[in-house]
């Protein structure tokens, strides 16, 4: 094309598109191509009219000239490259601009890229209808598969960052149970799950750094997106089970995380927003990611628990899930196989899927998106044995009066010191937990105590051998521990 029109000029582009959407048009009808050319089009939608791919491109963050990426040569010279590229049609092809990792906030580079499942696993090729699947022999990891490089229209417009599919939808046209191994989408049909699918068009890129970007006000941002917890990009899968740990699954690696400098007890603590690109930075925590939403550094909807208040580790009393909990002595019998006083708990501990086999607070059947029940009722009712505190703490101890007194005196509250103790009040007198402990934590009460639930306590005093409750079903009571605190 020496000859032809100066490569700036728009009037080179019609000769390579013509081109291109004859070859297209080929590889559709499925005739032979000619043998010089690659094989054109891998992925099975029909061809768009030339109008259509400069009218998304004009759009797109890649607008400007085909020949950035595409070779002016028309019938007059073979194509050397699929789709007249410049280069091989693989990662190596975007790596030569997108070279610097993290620069507009979540792609990190192509080697952390290749440590993840979507980098590596040869089941990562997108499945269609829309667009068609890729079915070219070497479609897997390429970034192919989640962007289009001249941009992709839905019924709503140009997609955002030059995505295949809008929001949720990419994520879950894979992750339905194939070809990812995952099964996403089933969890977000539950009746309690965060409202990935339920609202739309509030997200607005990996750079939201900001408290408002997440809250209910100055304008309603609230929303929950998989990009808000994952990262395409760097996300990979979790060598062994986190339970027990307060770790970070590394599925969310290079997603943005709120860290806390806590105050005393009652107090604001003092918030630092972490951007994905700091991975590293520790220490790396479940709850800092889940901070982002559920904390004071946003503006959470009323009625919502400050859970950055209530997990305090300056607090009277507190779920181990930002430090070992204030109860080492708990004795080792009292707790379910594979939890101990020295446990740390993650939100994830509790919330997360009823079927255990996805792991995340994707969706459950259980309210307020708990792995297993947990009624937030003090109405009198027999627990069962696999509701969620039973799950850590033994039932035996707490909810069984038949069992041996050396068991039920694993706790401190229980005979032989307390003649009508936990197993009694739950298991005999149907007493949930809910009746006398708040879960996440309390500023002022030891042993995570509530007052002021009905039926419950109305008023608790500890004493240094043990405590007095005064209660909506019975008097002023006092009882002596089992063993120290
Ligand atoms: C940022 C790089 C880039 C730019 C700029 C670019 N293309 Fe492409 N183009 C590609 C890649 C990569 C493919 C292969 C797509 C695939 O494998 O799915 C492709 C494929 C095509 C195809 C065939 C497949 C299809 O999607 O229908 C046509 C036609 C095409 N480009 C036209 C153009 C035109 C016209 C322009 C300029 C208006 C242009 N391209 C600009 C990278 C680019
Ligand atoms: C010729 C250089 C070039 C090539 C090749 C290229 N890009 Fe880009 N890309 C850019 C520029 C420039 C931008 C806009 C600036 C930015 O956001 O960094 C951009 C932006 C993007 C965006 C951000 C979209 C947004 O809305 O902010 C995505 C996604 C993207 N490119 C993906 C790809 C993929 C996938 C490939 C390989 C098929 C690729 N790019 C190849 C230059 C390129
Ligand atoms: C599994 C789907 C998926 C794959 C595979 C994927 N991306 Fe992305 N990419 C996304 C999504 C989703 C976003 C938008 C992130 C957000 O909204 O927070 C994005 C955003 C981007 C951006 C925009 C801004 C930025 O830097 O974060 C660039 C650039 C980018 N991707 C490049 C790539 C390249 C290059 C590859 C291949 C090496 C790739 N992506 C592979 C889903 C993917
Ligand atoms: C083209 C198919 C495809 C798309 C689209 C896709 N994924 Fe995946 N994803 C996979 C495959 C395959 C794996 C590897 C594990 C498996 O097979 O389940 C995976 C793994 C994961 C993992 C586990 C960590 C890892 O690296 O193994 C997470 C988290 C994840 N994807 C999130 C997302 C999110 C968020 C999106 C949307 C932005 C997305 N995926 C889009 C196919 C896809
Ligand atoms: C990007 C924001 C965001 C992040 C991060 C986030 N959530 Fe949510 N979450 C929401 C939204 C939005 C809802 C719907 C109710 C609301 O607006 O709070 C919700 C709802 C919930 C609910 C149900 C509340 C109820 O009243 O039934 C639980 C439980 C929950 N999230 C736990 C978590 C956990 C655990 C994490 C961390 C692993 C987390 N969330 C991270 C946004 C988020
Ligand atoms: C020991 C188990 C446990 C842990 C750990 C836990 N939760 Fe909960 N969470 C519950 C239970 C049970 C409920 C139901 C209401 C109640 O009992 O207070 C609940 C309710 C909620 C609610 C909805 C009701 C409300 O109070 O606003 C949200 C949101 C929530 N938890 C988020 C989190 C987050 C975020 C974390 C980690 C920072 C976390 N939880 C840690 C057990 C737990
Ligand atoms: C509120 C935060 C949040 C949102 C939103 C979210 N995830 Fe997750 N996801 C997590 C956490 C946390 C884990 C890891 C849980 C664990 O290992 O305990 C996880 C785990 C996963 C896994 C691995 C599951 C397994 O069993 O190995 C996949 C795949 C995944 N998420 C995909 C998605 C997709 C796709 C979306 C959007 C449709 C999404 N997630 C939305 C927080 C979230
Ligand atoms: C994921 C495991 C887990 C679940 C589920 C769980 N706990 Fe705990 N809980 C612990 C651990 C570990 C400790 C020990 C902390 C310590 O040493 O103070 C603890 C401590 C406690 C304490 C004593 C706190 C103190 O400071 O004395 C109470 C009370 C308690 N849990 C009640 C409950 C109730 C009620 C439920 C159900 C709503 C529940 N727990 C669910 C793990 C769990
Ligand atoms: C009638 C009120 C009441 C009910 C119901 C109740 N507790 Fe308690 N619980 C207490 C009191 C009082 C203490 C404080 C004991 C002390 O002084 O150290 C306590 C302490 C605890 C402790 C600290 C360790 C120990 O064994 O002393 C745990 C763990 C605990 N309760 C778990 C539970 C669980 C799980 C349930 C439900 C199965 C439950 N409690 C039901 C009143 C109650």
């Amino acid at each position: 094309m020496s000859t032809g029109p100066h490569p700036r000029s728009r009037a080179w582009v019609l000769p390579l598109v013509s081109a291109l959407l004859a070859l297209a048009a080929a590889g559709a009808m499925g005739a032979a191509l000619p043998t010089l050319r690659p094989p054109l089009h891998p992925i099975l939608h029909a061809p768009r009219t030339e109008a259509a791919i400069r009218r998304a491109l004009a759009e797109s963050p890649h607008a400007g000239d085909c020949e950035q990426c595409h070779t002016t040569h028309g019938d007059d010279q073979p194509t050397v490259y699929p789709n007249a590229l410049t280069s091989p049609d693989d990662n190596a092809l975007c790596a030569r601009c997108h070279g610097t990792p993290w620069s507009g906030g979540s792609f990190a580079g192509d080697v952390l890229y290749r440590g993840t499942g979507h980098g590596a696993s040869t089941s990562m090729i997108w499945p269609g209808p829309e667009p068609g699947m890729r079915i070219e022999i070497d479609a897997a990891t390429k970034c192919l598969n989640c962007h289009d490089p001249h941009g992709w229209t839905d019924a709503l417009g140009e997609i955002p960052q030059l995505a295949v599919a809008r929001e949720e939808r990419l994520c879950l046209a894979c992750h339905d149970g194939s070809p990812a191994k995952t099964d996403i989408a089933s969890e977000l049909r539950k009746p309690y799950r965060h409202p990935t699918g339920d609202i739309s068009g509030r997200h607005t890129g990996p750079t939201e750094s900001q408290p408002a970007d997440f809250g209910v006000s100055p304008l309603n941002n609230r929303h929950a997106e998989c990009e808000d917890c994952h990262n395409p990009h760097v996300s990979r899968a979790d060598g062994g089970s986190l339970d027990g740990t307060g770790d970070a699954s590394k599925t969310t690696l290079g997603a943005s995380r709120v860290l806390v400098q806590n105050g005393f007890a009652g107090q604001r603590p003092q918030y630092t927003f972490i951007a994905g690109q700091d991975t590293l930075t520790a220490p790396d925590a479940e709850y800092q990611l889940c901070f982002k939403c559920h904390s004071s550094w946003t503006t959470q909807p009323s009625g919502q628990t400050d859970l950055a208040l209530e997990l305090n580790p300056a607090n009277a009393s507190f779920h181990p899930v930002e430090a070992a909990g204030r109860n080492p002595n708990i004795s080792a019998m009292a707790f379910a196989p594979g939890w101990s006083a020295s446990s740390l708990t993650r939100c994830g501990s509790c919330h997360g899927s009823d079927f255990g086999s996805t792991a995340g607070p994707h969706g459950s059947s259980n309210p307020f998106l708990l792995r297993r029940p947990s009624p937030a009722s003090s109405a009198s009712r027999a627990m069962a044995s696999d509701e969620l505190c039973f799950s850590c703490h033994a039932y035996d101890v707490y909810a069984n009066p038949a069992a041996l007194p050396g068991t039920r005196a694993a706790s401190r509250w229980n005979g032989p010191g307390v003649a009508n103790g936990h197993a009694e009040h739950v298991g005999a007198a149907q007493v949930p937990c809910y009746a006398c402990h708040v879960t996440h934590g309390s500023a002022q009460q030891p042993d995570l105590i509530a007052t002021g639930r009905n039926p419950g306590m109305i008023a608790y005093t500890s004493t240094a051998s043990g405590g007095t409750c005064t209660t909506t079903c019975h008097g002023v009571e006092s009882y002596t521990l089992n063993y120290a605190r």
